[in-house]
């Protein structure tokens, strides 16, 4: 039987800048679950790209002397460049402005219009005209005043499309019952049915006239399509939807026991993904999505990290003095998955020094140590329980892939982590209670002494293979020094796997942090 599938996405960035360690954040996170389900077996395909049209990218292109597609050709070179840095392991990098999607989105416009689910209507709002800018009531500064230039606005109309929601909300909220693990976290759901769909769905605008950097209406060409259709339309035109090639579509675009479809969206968009995107799928007859996953926002101590409030950090900060791995491991388990976590100077050094430096890569070095001390390098071979506590390390061992896997499966990321530097903490304390040393001055102990050095790198193989697919080079680092060739996943329980190895020792995995200097480094970007 062929594999299992699993399609997943994250949002498509705006190029209106440089990305910051947010957008960074929710790749790692897309990358490291994508990585996981291919450790598992999965036929992965992991899609990310860029967000290009719109009348913002119009005025920065403008600002900066550039075209349109000169000014985003640019932006995606260095996303495209950081990704790399990052080691993102995508399959495809859409952008909006590449040909075969701006004809497929062309084409699900007018069979939306033909079908009579796109209607052209007025859009009403506030107008600034020296801005040519529409505004809702709510985005008003007080007085009625533009929320841009300050200066009074006023009523008006413009001719637009409108897509009508309101026809598809039973269905989508049958959808919601029959599925109650659509939306995650939980608490999300509630929130989107009582804003958003109790009090009615309003139609949706999807054209504008004001501005035209964006895939034009073939029918009615003064109108552009509005960066919606246009940006959520990605998750299919990527796979080849509407155009000659669809394999890819045909064999992701499925949502059922075998095959799964998983958005990553940050938590500001998980309405465009819950409400308009599955209504756009039902009008186009396709299969809804199995998951739309909304995680929080890493939040500086002045709230959001984000370009507009000017509290960002950037990747490379992090990368260039603290190693790639540094940022991924923060990403991925400082940050309650699903919920808001706070990036600070202090939290960031803590955690690298306790979880990379003191429990793991000690508990690598030590071990190593002692396996060239005390037998030549060579990892003694597995005889059962020797020790009193073998026993129970055992068990810890398979109850903490029991428990990984429970949580990876449910995306839970950084519990599933959490659960493996547990299962190190427990070796650390393994060799307190063994005290290895005192066992190597009695002859009569070497065989427990060698069933400790091959429990520990035992646990040192599965936790490494089980964190490689976050800490991407520090995984490999630390098999090498532990001389494992054999890293599948299948056998990480595997108690004979590590007999006769050659260990090899090399420099620590991480270097310890000095918390004054870092805290006022981190604090001085
Ligand atoms: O919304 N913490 O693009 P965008 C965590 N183009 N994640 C953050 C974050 C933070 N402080 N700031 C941003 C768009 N993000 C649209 C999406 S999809 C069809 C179209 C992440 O450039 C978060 O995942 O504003 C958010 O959803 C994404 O960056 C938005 O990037
Ligand atoms: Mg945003």
């Amino acid at each position: 039987m062929a594999n299992k599938t699993f399609y997943i996405t994250t949002p498509i960035y705006y190029t209106s800048g440089n990305l910051h360690i947010g957008n960074a954040y929710t790749t790692i996170v897309c990358d490291s679950i994508a990585r996981y389900k291919k450790m598992l077996g999965y036929d992965v395909y992991f899609l990310t790209g860029t967000d290009e049209h719109g009348e913002k990218v119009q005025k920065k292109a403008e600002q900066e002397g550039k075209t349109p597609q000169q000014f985003v050709d640019d932006l995606v070179i260095g996303i495209k460049d950081l990704w790399k840095r990052l080691n993102i392991d995508y399959d495809k990098f859409i952008r909006t402005t590449d040909d075969y999607h701006e004809e497929s989105v062309s084409k699900i416009f007018s069979y939306l219009l033909k079908k009579g689910d796109i209607y052209k209507g007025e859009y009403k709002g506030w107008y600034c005209t020296p801005c040519e800018a529409f505004w809702t009531e709510s985005q008003l500064k007080e007085g009625h005043l533009c929320p841009d230039c300050g200066r009074p606005v006023h009523e008006a109309k413009e001719e637009a499309y409108f897509f009508k929601m309101s026809k598809y909300a039973e269905k989508l909220v049958q959808y919601y019952d029959n599925n109650p693990e659509f939306i995650e976290p939980e608490s999300r759901k509630n929130e989107m049915i009582n804003t958003f769909i109790k009090p009615g769905l309003e139609d949706l605008c999807v054209s504008r006239t004001s501005f035209d950097w964006g895939i034009k209406v073939k029918e009615d060409p003064k109108h552009v399509i509005y960066v919606w259709i246009d940006a959520l339309s990605n998750y299919i035109t990527a796979l080849g939807y509407n155009t000659n090639d669809t394999k890819l579509f045909d064999k992701f675009w499925h949502n059922d026991e075998d095959h799964e479809i998983l958005h990553v969206v940050g938590k500001e968009i998980m309405r465009f993904h819950v409400i308009y995107w599955p209504i756009i799928l039902l009008a186009l007859g396709l299969p809804l999505p199995t998951k739309v996953f909304g995680h929080g926002w890493i939040v500086m101590k002045g709230g959001k990290m984000a370009k507009s409030v000017g509290n960002v950090v950037y990747p490379d900060t992090i990368i260039n003095r603290y190693g790639l791995d540094a940022l991924r491991y923060f990403s991925v388990s400082c940050i309650p998955f699903g919920q808001d976590g706070l990036f600070t100077p202090e939290i960031f050094v803590d955690n690298f020094n306790n979880d990379l430096v003191n429990n793991y890569g000690n508990l690598l070095s030590r071990t190593i140590t002692m396996v060239e001390k005390y037998f030549s390098s060579k990892v003694p071979s597995y005889k059962g329980h020797v020790t009193k506590y073998d026993e129970q390390l055992e068990k810890d061992m398979i109850e903490t892939k029991r428990i990984y896997e429970q949580k990876m499966d449910k995306f839970y990321v950084n519990e599933a982590i959490r659960e493996v530097f547990n299962l190190l903490s427990k070796a650390n304390k393994y060799i307190d209670d063994t005290e290895p040393w005192v066992l190597a001055k009695d002859e009569s102990k070497n065989d427990e002494l060698a069933s400790v050095l091959n429990h520990l790198v035992l646990v040192l193989k599965e936790s490494t293979i089980m964190l490689s697919c976050f800490l991407v080079e520090t995984s490999y680092k630390a098999l090498e020094q532990l001389g494992i060739t054999n890293d599948s996943y299948s056998n990480i329980l595997d108690f004979k796997g590590v007999d006769n190895v050659k260990v090899n020792k090399k420099d620590n995995l991480f270097p310890r942090l000095n918390p004054k200097i870092e805290i006022e480094y981190l604090n001085s970007k």
